[in-house]
């Protein structure tokens, strides 16, 4: 089956305000060319080996192009995001309208309940699992919902960084059950949780430079890994795996805190059955 997913094109992206710290000093400094030219290049990596689908980019909402925060797929549900800050959550209608149209099943969460989809929620590639990012932006009460809604045992790990103010910057499982991830940006109980889970053999730790380049932010279909940057040694690593890494510079959306990942979304996510956990 070909995997899908799903983008926002950089028609109205600009940073218009802060809500988190890479945002900070850089209101009204892009280059809309630029960006233009970057996100076509990871929707041209991206079209190679899947199908990208595309949600209309709307004026008012210049982080809509961060489809990742949409909400959170498993199979045909759609669990829609409830965002924290107003400035995002006029984002919210256009995202339930695409959903609906496409035929998932669009499940609301209490609108005070913050939740942002697949930027906090993130299914583990080794066994059933959701890993919830909480402590910037998805509120940890939203677990026991997503667990029933989704029938899926959720761990939650909780971010003390304030510059991986979501999950999907710094936490990025990998098919055939890796995890690459930046230790520092969890609470050493998050840090113990991801142990007893992953086995050694399946960890892949970033160091400072890879994690501030973004390089946890990657989109990940099969064998090939697309990110921002990353260096010789952590190309190294993953080649060593077998994955197929590919730099594609995303600097116009990191002033606004996202980079690959933030800027897709996975339509295509399969239950992983439970024998694989004890495999
Ligand atoms: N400016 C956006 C925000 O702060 C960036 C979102 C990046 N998305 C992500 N999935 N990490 O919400």
């Amino acid at each position: 089956m070909t995997d899908r997913f799903l983008m926002c094109a950089p028609d109205h992206f600009e940073v218009a305000y802060v809500i988190n710290p890479w945002m900070e000093g850089n209101v009204a400094c892009g280059n809309n060319d630029v960006a233009a030219r970057q996100w076509n290049a990871l929707a041209r990596l991206v079209g190679n080996i899947a199908q990208v689908e595309r949600v209309t980019a709307a004026p008012g909402v210049p982080d809509m192009v961060f489809t990742a925060n949409a909400g959170l797929i498993l199979e045909n549900k759609f669990v829609l995001s409830r965002f924290r800050h107003e400035q995002r959550q006029a984002e919210e209608p256009h995202f339930a309208k695409w959903f609906a149209e496409h035929d998932f099943d669009v499940l609301t969460l209490p609108d005070d309940m913050p939740f942002e989809g697949a930027g906090d929620a993130l299914l583990d590639r080794r066994e059933p699992l959701l890993w919830l990012g909480y402590g910037h932006r998805s509120d940890q009460a939203c677990a026991p919902l997503l667990a029933d809604w989704l029938d899926i045992d959720v761990e939650p790990l909780r971010l003390v960084n304030q510059r991986f103010y979501h999950l999907d910057t710094c936490f990025c499982p990998l098919e055939g059950g890796y995890l690459m991830y930046y230790p520092a940006a969890f609470d050493a109980a998050s840090q113990a949780r991801i142990a007893a889970h992953v086995p050694a053999e399946y960890r892949i730790t970033v160091a400072d430079a890879d994690a501030f380049d973004f390089a946890c932010n990657a989109v990940n279909c099969g064998r090939n890994i697309f990110l921002n940057r990353a260096s010789d040694a952590l190309v190294g690593e993953l080649s060593s795996r077998g994955f197929v890494v590919q730099q594609t510079p995303l600097t116009e959306f990191m002033k606004a805190g996202g980079s690959a990942k933030c800027l897709t979304l996975k339509l295509t996510e399969a239950r992983i059955p439970a024998v694989q956990a004890v495999a």
